[in-house]
């Protein structure tokens, strides 16, 4: 070809015209739409890079204008064929191999749910908070003031042999006030939250407790409480015998009737039991409540001065000569079983699926 003739020169651009427009018409994957983008534009080893190179950049300069007008309409020819190319998406064939049945049922995760134990604590939690209790938590692992000393179980009192303690190891060296255990109730928490509010206080507590015991149907060494503490001026006993027989009823149904035994806990004089009337029989007698009638429930009483004393240390306030409180404590199992007709305390530490999904 000479470069001058404009006719070799016609020729010449409309050859590689075709070549790429034939090229361009059989890509039907992304990749083969890269391979022409490089194969026409790459910018080292580019047909229209060699073309530049070889024919514009040689040629006389009465010759590059038209030379340079001919590669300016090829380049754009091809930029235009690529676009397409690469708008076009993938070919039909290619589209088909990637296909899915959006027909067929898709495989689904499970939904998580609420843990009855969980729920059962909310639910108590929710009952008080409508009484304008606020929620208070504490650690797990406890130090013996707290779980004991601060809740008057002095060192060495039997009332500790109540309450079978798992310790942490190793702990010889400090002062026994000092020394870790896991807490085996939610009481020291009373006293962790009167340290930092004065009185008046309303506070209900949920939490996991631990206590050195052999596991059968109705025991788990690992089991949960709410706690519950009230302190204000005047507070009586009647207060909390109201406050119970409510939260009782909301919680079993406004039939339930509840009943107080007198009892001993190191951190409450007067102590009470609680019992309510059977939910399975009414009352009547039943294998449920042993024929009794009722169903021992949880824990309560007055405040005991010496409780006072020891949060009056960091909070004035709590001077047993102006302000009175009481107290309960209650086994979140023990009324998640009764709720949910669960004959085992196990199932609900088991993880057992089929037990859990009764709950979703
Ligand atoms: N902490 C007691 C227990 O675990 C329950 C309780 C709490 C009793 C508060 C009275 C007042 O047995």
């Amino acid at each position: 070809m000479t470069q001058s003739d404009p006719q070799d020169l016609n020729l010449y651009f409309a050859e590689l015209e075709q070549e790429a427009r034939q090229a361009a018409s059989a890509l039907s994957t992304p990749e083969a739409v890269e391979e022409f983008r490089l194969v026409w534009l790459g910018r080292k080893q580019g047909k229209l890079k060699q073309l530049s190179d070889s024919l514009l950049k040689s040629a006389a300069p009465e010759a590059r204008r038209e030379i340079g007008q001919r590669f300016n309409a090829l380049k754009s020819v091809v930029e235009s064929l690529l676009e397409d190319a690469a708008g076009a998406g993938p070919s039909d064939s290619a589209l088909a191999a990637e296909a899915i049945d959006i027909t067929l049922p898709s495989t689904r995760g499970l939904l998580g749910a609420e843990h009855p134990i969980t729920r059962t604590m909310n639910e108590i939690v929710q009952v008080f908070a409508a009484l304008g209790y606020s929620v208070g938590v504490g650690p797990e692992v406890e130090t013996d003031f707290y779980n004991f000393e601060s809740m008057n179980f002095p060192p060495g009192h039997p009332a500790r042999d109540t309450q079978d303690t798992l310790v942490i190891a190793n702990q010889e060296r400090r002062p026994l006030r000092d020394r870790l255990l896991l807490r085996t109730h939610t009481s020291p928490v009373q006293m962790r939250t009167m340290e930092q509010q004065p009185p008046p206080l309303r506070i209900v507590i949920p939490g996991k407790v631990h206590r050195n015991e052999a596991d059968d149907a109705t025991h788990s060494s690992t089991f949960h409480q709410v706690e519950g503490l009230c302190v204000d001026t005047n507070i009586t006993f009647s207060d909390l015998k109201g406050t119970l027989d409510h939260a009782m009823k909301a919680l079993f149904g406004s039939s339930v009737k509840t009943r107080f035994f007198p009892s001993f806990f190191p951190f409450t004089e007067p102590s009470a039991d609680v019992q309510i009337s059977c939910i399975f029989c009414g009352g009547k007698g039943c294998r449920r409540c042993k024929q009794s009638g009722w169903i021992e429930l949880l824990g309560c009483g007055m405040v005991d001065p010496a409780v006072f004393a020891f949060a009056a240390e960091k909070q004035p306030g709590y001077d047993p000569k102006k302000i009175s409180g009481f107290a309960f404590g209650m086994g979140v199992e023990r009324i998640a079983m009764m709720k949910y007709g669960v004959s085992d305390i196990g199932q609900f530490f088991s993880g057992d699926m089929r037990f859990l999904e009764q709950f979703a």
